[in-house]
């Protein structure tokens, strides 16, 4: 058997254990990751693309924006439409902050590239990774590499295996209390090769279901579609994904959308989920393994990232000091945003979507909330604060000096200017 050792062994190649490996390298602590997946399959994963203006500086702060600076959308505000009509939500202009989409798989190509530039020792395709003695003071991963059995030993496992890993199973049942709800419908997601419709996304509210046209670059789009919960890919050949894009989009009958050949599609359920708390001893989890939100408000990403960043702080503290005050906090500190990032998704995905079996009355309600997020300057700039991020990062009373200066909307443009 083959033995390493290291100071935390991270579980999962994702954006969560290949940030938290970064940031531990630029702080001296030593990681090693193991991924169940290859290095192809990880950087051609497509997923999210939302990216907060707080994830955007924290990559920026960490060298790792160079491509993000300057391929990365930056974007102050969206389109709503419903009932026909569309209505212009300037988050930008409400709150001083702004989006950008960039790819999760960008960013997932650009951390592994830096992790190589510093030596950093990840292990791909390792399919039987199991998390043991967790609750001692020596916790070990044991897989097997090319053949032979290998056990990395550490100060501390750091789960950032997503929803499905092996990391949150491995802690004792009772340890940990779950908290879920799934919704009774899936996201059908498309990748096209089409330069997108419009500059800015559009969230669409239509009585055939929920749509989203949002984009990479400017010869990319990507689309979703509200579907049935277990919707085979099978039953929505390119042609009939194309109309009910075009219905949904629709205004006043008018059919305009960009279409092209479509480079990837996937059925994504839409589910919350999360655990508590978010450590058992001395196994972490962070990210998706701890908690997941349906993908309406973009959140899933950004906060695996405020996971990584408390993360990677109370690991630094541990190692500069002996302070455990940190990571005793971890799972409170990051569970009060996680929480905040529920109630904000669930919020928006009753906003957006058509429940199977809503009455009427229900969609003149839906109406009447929607309309007021384009009347009230008041509802939208607290839905605005929400989807920026700024009420997360309100929360953690971090937000310095921006409060007391938002930048207006001529003063929002280009990305790379804004200051952390
Ligand atoms: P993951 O990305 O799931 O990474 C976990 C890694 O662990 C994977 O590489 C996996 O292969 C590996 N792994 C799993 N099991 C094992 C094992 N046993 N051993 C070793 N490795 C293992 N979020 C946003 O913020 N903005 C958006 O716009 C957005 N849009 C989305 C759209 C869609 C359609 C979907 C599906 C999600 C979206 N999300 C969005 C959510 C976002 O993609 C996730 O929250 C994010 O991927 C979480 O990162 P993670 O590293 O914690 O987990
Ligand atoms: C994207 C996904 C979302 O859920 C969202 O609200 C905005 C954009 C995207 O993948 O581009």
């Amino acid at each position: 058997m083959r033995r390493l050792r290291t100071q935390v062994v991270i579980v999962g190649a994702g954006p969560s254990g290949l940030l938290l490996s970064h940031l531990l390298s630029l702080r001296g602590v030593d990681s090693i990751v193991v991924e169940r997946r290859s290095r192809e399959y990880v950087e051609q994963r497509v997923r999210a693309g939302l990216l907060e203006q707080g994830t955007v500086d924290l990559l920026r702060q960490a060298g790792l924006a160079d491509r993000l600076d300057r391929e990365g959308l930056v974007h102050e505000g969206f389109e709503l439409r419903f009932d026909g009509s569309q209505h212009r939500l300037p988050f930008a202009e409400l709150t001083g902050w702004t989006t950008c989409m960039y790819g999760q798989q960008e960013v997932v190509k650009d951390l592994i590239k830096a992790r190589a530039a510093a030596g950093g020792q990840l292990y791909f395709g390792i399919e039987d990774v199991a998390p043991l003695d967790v609750e001692t003071d020596a916790p070990r991963v044991r897989c097997t590499v090319q053949g032979e059995p290998m056990e990395i030993i550490g100060d501390f496992v750091a789960g950032c295996d997503g929803f499905h890993g092996v990391c949150r199973h491995s802690v004792p049942t009772g340890a940990l209390t779950t908290y879920e709800h799934a919704y009774p419908f899936a996201w059908l997601g498309i990748l096209a090769s089409a330069a997108p419709s419009t500059e800015e996304l559009i969230y669409a509210v239509h009585e055939g279901g929920f749509a989203l046209h949002s984009m990479r670059s400017p010869t990319i789009s990507r689309l979703y579609l509200q579907v049935g919960p277990a919707e085979p890919l099978a039953d929505w050949p390119d042609d009939r994904i194309w109309a009910e894009l075009r219905t949904r989009f629709a205004l006043h009958g008018q059919e305009v959308l960009n279409e092209g050949p479509i480079l990837s599609r996937s059925v994504t359920a839409m589910r919350s989920f999360v655990v508590e708390p978010m450590q058992y001893r001395r196994l972490f989890l962070a990210g998706d393994a701890a908690h997941i939100v349906p993908p309406s408000a973009a959140k899933g990403l950004n906060l695996a990232v405020a996971d990584v960043r408390h993360l990677a702080a109370a690991f630094t503290a541990w190692y500069a000091d002996g302070s455990r005050e940190l990571l005793d906090g971890y799972s409170r500190a990051c569970l009060a945003a996680v929480w905040q990032g529920q109630e904000f998704s669930a919020f928006m995905t009753s906003l957006l979507h058509r429940f199977p079996a809503e009455d009427d009355y229900a969609v003149k309600l839906r109406q009447a909330r929607l309309r007021d997020l384009v009347t009230s300057r008041a509802a939208a700039t607290a839905f605005a604060e929400h989807y920026v991020g700024l009420a997360r990062a309100r929360l953690a009373g971090a937000i310095g000096e921006r409060q007391s200066s938002p930048r207006t909307r001529a003063g929002t443009a280009g990305g790379s200017t804004h200051q952390a």
